[in-house]
């Protein structure tokens, strides 16, 4: 007998699947099959709210979802599916956005991440003489935005809120005043951090991320410490939701995975398919150590016997991830006495990268060499998520009054 409670995850098909997808949540993923109903997709609706490349999309969906049955995922066991393929998702995001404050959504971390690295993207391609307009046009519209200020002050100087309002026109030609200008500001400032250029999709994001958990009426949700605060945006919509319209949707809640975030080889940023900072789950052992090669370790060793601290060595916290015990015992002994130089110990957490990879590498070219297993699993999990999902979108098209039946019901 399993758990009532429903299960719900995706990943984005935005690039190679890596090690922190793996052990932050598909590894888990894997485990809540066994107690739970769960259902998992691979989220190329939200791929598109940033630049992508239309030809590489499919192939990219098609690995994701080979990827994740590659890492143990077993479609038997779950209900296994491509986002665009039940469209049911974008219909409830919409409906969501009738019931989502603004604020919460300019709060978003990762929003203003993704537009500043956008910004930062687009001025790296300007040169020479279009770099320097870029950067003079953020200069005037940073000007303008503090001259508006001086005049907002000037204006909420002025406003007294316990007076009593003998010229109830002035008053409200005064509070609007005051309205346009912090708009303006606002406008103008989201002009500097690159929030102008990005889509409304992007902005969107975190609705659609919701409408995916809810369309489920899932309360269990296992992922990364990266996505809590849009976890925390999907309780709010819940809860928003159930206030208005009755009680439709459960509260949900993250399921952490064995490491919640794994840092990137870089050092400094979380392990990321967009940063290049990170090792694939199908990743030739060749690979892996070119890719561990220049990774950052203790900055303190500079010399092979310099005495180390694995404690801030990002190398020494993948092996405790992959190697046994007594190799993290010894390796920690060795790097604090200085006697196991950065580069061996890489090579070795190179070779147990690689043994645990391996079976997943053989499991996706067998599935890649048979890709009809693939997308037999898609069409049954698309039923499965499609049945599911047009449940839950009449009990929603009732509670908020549209849809065909609000009619008939005359
Ligand atoms: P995505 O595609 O960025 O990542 C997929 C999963 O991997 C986790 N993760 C990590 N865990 C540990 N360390 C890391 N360095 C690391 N990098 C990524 C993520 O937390 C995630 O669990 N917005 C989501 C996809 C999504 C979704 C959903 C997830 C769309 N709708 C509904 C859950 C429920 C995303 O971009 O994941």
């Amino acid at each position: 007998m399993k758990d009532q409670q429903r299960v719900f995850s995706g990943i984005q098909p935005s690039g190679d699947i890596h090690i922190g997808n793996y052990l932050g949540a598909i590894k888990k993923w894997v485990e809540l099959t066994a107690t739970h109903e769960c259902v998992y997709c691979v989220v190329d609706d939200h791929a598109i709210t940033v630049d992508y490349d239309v030809k590489q999309l499919p192939s990219r969906t098609f690995e994701g979802v080979l990827t994740t049955m590659a890492c143990g995922l077993d479609p038997d066991r779950c209900a296994l599916f491509v986002q665009s393929h039940v469209p049911e998702h974008t219909e409830l995001t919409w409906l969501f956005n009738t019931v989502t404050p603004l604020g919460s959504l300019f709060r978003m971390t990762q929003f203003k991440d993704k537009a500043r690295n956008a910004l930062q993207r687009a001025l790296d391609k300007k040169q020479g003489g279009a770099r320097k307009t870029a950067l003079h046009e953020l200069r005037r519209t940073g000007m303008g935005a503090l001259a508006l200020c001086d005049e907002l002050r000037i204006d909420l100087e002025a406003l007294n809120p316990d007076a009593t309002a003998d010229n109830p026109m002035a008053l409200q030609e005064q509070v609007m005043r005051i309205n346009d200008r912090m708009g303006t500001i606002l406008q103008q400032l989201q002009v500097g951090l690159g929030v102008a250029d990005a889509s409304c999709g992007l902005f969107d994001y975190p609705v659609l991320q919701a409408a995916d958990i809810l369309l489920y009426k899932a309360s269990l949700v296992p992922v990364g410490e990266d996505q809590e605060q849009h976890l925390e945006l999907c309780r709010e919509v819940a809860e928003r939701f159930n206030r208005k319209f009755g009680p439709v949707f459960p509260m949900a809640t993250r399921i952490k995975g064995e490491a919640p975030r794994i840092l990137g080889l870089d050092g400094n940023q979380k392990m990321s398919k967009s940063l290049d900072n990170y090792i694939g789950v199908l990743d030739e052992k060749d690979r892996i150590i070119s890719r561990l090669k220049p990774a950052f370790t203790d900055p303190a060793r500079l010399r092979r016997d310099d005495p180390g601290h694995p404690e801030v060595c990002n190398i020494y916290s993948l092996h405790k991830l992959f190697s046994d015990g007594a190799t993290c015992a010894r390796i920690d002994e060795e790097c604090r006495r200085g006697t196991i130089g950065c580069f061996d110990c890489k090579n070795q957490l190179a070779t147990a990268i690689d043994t645990h990879l391996a079976p997943i590498r053989e499991r996706a070219d067998h599935l890649r060499a048979h890709p009809s297993i693939v997308l037999e699993a898609l069409a049954t999990g698309r039923d499965r998520a499609g049945q599911l999902a047009g449940e839950t979108m009449r009990e929603v098209r009732d509670a908020m009054g549209i849809g065909p039946q609000a009619l008939n019901r005359l």
